[in-house]
């Protein structure tokens, strides 16, 4: 099979320096949605890859194309074509023409029709392909709409059968009291389609060579025209302004989350949740209201979210809770292990079963034994942690001299006192104790406490008071004098 799949017009209604089929639904651009779709349909080892007809930002849809090959070998063949100037749908599909296998089919999508499912088309196939012996048929999908306003009518004659489609701005008014539209994707015989596009006429009311010719070009030539229907609207409806864009945006995040509800997961409000990749849930998992998932989420059995987290390319082990505005990214958490509120795990962060990391707790490229604890404001990066440490809050460690990165290893056992910094490289050995306000420099030994800190001293002191100085005495004031009565040194217990 052929798969063509139009994207050279601006989308001048977004008013966005960005081509329209680039403007992202659930974080991905319309056109990978379409692209994705496409794929599927085709057997892997296919080596008719779809072919992506550019114009308007060909170099951004290219440079997108590139990229998307390199993170995912699905795209990697992904071929386009140049339109140079848009002269209609009609006009796009002639630019691949020649690329086209004549032996296969031709399947036509749209770029800014993003929601198409695999289901859909593949029935969309099924009643274009011929009988044996005899060219394939032309298939069309519709769409019934309360409001058609804007869409090629479908014009049927009195046997029902499809004679033509008429464009909004060339139709009668009884063919605008037509409600059965072109949705714009179909399936055409090649052989005849390089043979009508050829003959294309753009006299019509926009100056366009129309695609939707070639309905009327089959009728002529005896090839047979059957019709279908998507399930839902949503799957037809393009994308031409953004309250179009974020109106499709809730439909497919509802639909993510009537399937997750479905599979067993309890959302607090179905329509506050946005899942921006692929979230993957065990069973009893409960999600609270304004989380955003990102890229690859694993939550197994028993997991909690709480209220406005972001989770991107995560995987958290069962029981685990997660409490209110915590961001985790590229991070793994260990079985029963609790996160947050305010807790950011950053890239690199491993946590083993049973940690716990409070608020205000950043951790970065570390890895976090079992039953470890950071409870409160600390900075944990470029280290590893072993089973059973407490980091005391305001726990630093200095991972960075301005130039590298360099890292910190404490072992089991260890307790660290607040107000800590770890200049790294450095380490603490198992069962240390550093006491808090330490500046760690050199490494500290196994069970001993470490503690670097100023003497503790208590002096008299006579508190300066606030005076009220008449403004004009102001300028001949020149100093204050504290006086310092006594002083003496408490020797610090430590
Ligand atoms: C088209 C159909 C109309 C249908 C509607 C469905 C035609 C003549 N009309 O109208 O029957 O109801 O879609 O949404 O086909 N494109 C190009 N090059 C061009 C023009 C368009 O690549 O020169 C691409 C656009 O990027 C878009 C698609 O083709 O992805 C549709 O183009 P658009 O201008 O939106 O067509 P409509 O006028 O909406
Ligand atoms: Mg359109």
């Amino acid at each position: 099979m052929n798969i063509v799949i139009l994207a050279a017009g601006q989308g001048k209604r977004m008013k966005s320096a960005l081509p329209k089929v680039l403007q992202t639904l659930a974080g991905k651009p319309l056109i990978e949605h379409v692209l994705a779709t496409a794929l599927s349909l085709q057997a892997k080892s296919s080596s008719n890859s779809p072919i992506v007809v550019v114009g308007h930002g060909a170099e951004n849809i290219k440079n997108f194309l590139a990229e998307a090959g390199n993170r995912d070998s699905t795209f990697e063949n992904v071929r386009t074509v140049l339109q140079r100037e848009q002269k209609g749908t009609g006009h796009a599909l002639l630019q691949a023409l020649p690329k086209l296998d004549q032996g296969e089919a031709t399947l036509v999508l749209y770029g800014d029709v993003p929601l198409i499912t695999k289901k859909t088309l593949a029935d969309l196939l099924k009643i274009a392909d011929g009988v044996r012996g005899q060219d394939s048929a032309l298939a069309l999908l519709t769409q019934h709409m309360t409001d058609p306003t804007g869409y090629g009518r479908i014009v049927r004659d009195m046997d029902g059968a499809v004679a033509a489609i008429v464009e909004e701005k060339d139709a009668s008014s009884s063919q605008k009291a037509i409600t059965e539209i072109n949705t714009g994707i179909m399936v055409l015989p090649t052989a005849s389609l390089k043979k009508w596009l050829k003959s294309l006429r753009a006299s019509n009311a926009q100056g366009e060579y129309y695609l939707t010719d070639v309905i009327s070009m089959a009728v002529r030539d005896n090839v047979p025209i059957r019709t279908t229907q998507a399930l839902a609207e949503w799957e037809t409806t393009g994308v031409n302004s953004r309250d179009q864009l974020a109106a499709l945006e809730r439909i497919y995040q509802l639909n993510i989350a009537s399937k997750l509800m479905e599979e067993g997961v309890s959302l607090a409000d179905p329509a506050r949740i946005d899942v921006r990749g692929a979230l993957n849930c065990g069973s009893d998992v409960f999600i609270d209201v304004g989380c955003v998932f990102e890229g690859l989420v694993t939550l197994a059995s028993g997991v909690r979210v709480g209220p406005y987290c972001v989770l991107r390319n995560a995987t958290i082990g069962k029981q685990v809770s997660i409490h209110a505005y915590s961001h985790l990214d590229g991070a793994s958490v260990g079985e029963s292990s609790s996160i947050g509120p305010y807790a950011r795990l950053r890239p690199g962060s491993k946590l083993e079963h049973d940690v716990h990391i409070g608020n205000f707790v950043e951790i970065k490229n570390s890895r976090i034994a079992s039953n470890s604890k950071a409870n409160h404001l600390a900075y944990v990066g470029d280290s590893i942690v072993g089973s059973r440490v407490n980091i005391g809050a305001g726990t630093i460690t200095c991972n960075y001299d301005g130039a590298n990165k360099h890292q910190t290893i404490i072992e089991d056992d260890v307790f660290i006192g607040s107000d800590t910094q770890l200049v790294a490289p450095v380490r603490v050995g198992r069962g240390a104790t550093l006491g808090a306000g330490t500046t760690l420099t050199r490494d500290a030994p196994p069970n001993m406490l470490t503690v670097s800190r100023a003497k503790q001293v208590s002096l008299n002191w006579d508190r300066p008071e606030k005076k009220s100085i008449p403004k004009s005495a102001i300028k001949s004031l020149t100093k204050t004098k504290s006086t310092i009565k006594k002083a003496f040194v408490v020797k610090n217990k430590n």
